[in-house]
């Protein structure tokens, strides 16, 4: 059993062997090429062929590990955790505090594989889904990070399916990049919203984080519905913390997911 670093010629047999956790076509046949170009991307061989995968990237503090996938064939001798503790052992290395992965809270086995290996769960994320319409919204982008603060309720907020810290530097280039949405009224905020184009998929529109009043949120949405519909979005996905309770018609709930943090 040797760990490696992922090759092109793995894609196919991994890609064999794994089903979607989720839907079906695995996702990681689309960022197979990316992967192989960013972060760590480590493969577990044995005999010759390649029997597990692991994928890490990397930003400020944090490793974002995903992408775990063990051949069925060759599950729970250790070796998804030794593909985890190989990434983290990198990571540390390279001076990386944090180790991150988002887990759907119905994946039990995986769940406990982190929890055994020291992770927490930080915080349980809904994904809803909701589709682009034309609306009308009275949002504006933010401009200050006072505009916001009172409604920042969370250490992390996502974009394409990882989630980073939410501190101040992350804020302001948020804000720079007019990705940051607010709802005011009498000039009080009352809700915020972060949106990004999907990494991952095109056509993919997806809000990040999501907080305040039920009016302001709904405003929120409206303004994200609405920019789908212009740019001709095929579909906009929605996490919110489980805390954020959102009751809205259009709105599709479909999973809850738990973001899974690690001191390294
Ligand atoms: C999750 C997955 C990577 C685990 O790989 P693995 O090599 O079997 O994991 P390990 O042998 O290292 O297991 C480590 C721990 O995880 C837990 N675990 C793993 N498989 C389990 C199972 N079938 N039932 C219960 N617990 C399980 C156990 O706590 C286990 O420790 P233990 O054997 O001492 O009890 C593998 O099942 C897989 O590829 N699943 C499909 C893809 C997936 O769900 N990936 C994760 C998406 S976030």
């Amino acid at each position: 059993m040797q760990i490696r670093k992922a090759t092109k010629s793995d894609k196919k047999p991994v890609l064999d062997f794994c089903q979607s956790p989720y839907s079906g076509i695995d996702y990681i046949a689309n960022v197979w090429d990316f992967w192989l170009r960013d972060g760590v991307f480590l493969a577990m061989e044995r005999k010759g062929k390649p029997i597990g995968v692991c994928h890490a990237s990397f930003s400020k503090n944090q490793v974002w590990v995903e992408g775990l996938r063990i051949n069925p064939k060759f599950r729970q001798r250790g070796y998804g955790s030794s593909l985890v503790l190989k990434t983290e052992q990198i990571a540390k290395m390279k001076n990386y505090k944090i180790s991150r992965m988002i887990i759907s809270n119905g994946n039990k086995k995986s769940i406990k594989l982190a929890k055994s290996l020291g992770y927490k769960i930080e915080d349980k994320w809904y994904l809803y889904n909701i589709k682009p319409k034309r609306k009308q919204s009275l949002v504006i982008p933010a401009t200050n990070s006072k505009q916001i603060e009172n409604l920042i309720d969370s250490d992390t907020y996502s974009k394409s399916w990882k989630w980073f810290a939410f501190d101040k530097p992350a804020i302001s280039e948020l804000i720079k990049k007019r990705k940051i949405l607010v709802f005011a009224h009498n000039k009080k905020s009352l809700a915020v919203g972060i949106w990004n184009d999907s990494e991952i998929d095109n056509d993919v529109l997806q809000v990040g984080y999501l907080n305040g009043t039920k009016a302001g949120m709904k405003n929120i949405l409206y303004y994200i519905q609405n920019k789908g519909y212009e740019q001709n979005s095929k579909r906009i996905q929605i996490l919110a913390q489980q805390k954020v309770k959102l009751n809205m018609k259009d709105l599709d709930k479909r999973m809850l997911f738990c973001l899974m943090k690690k001191d390294l």
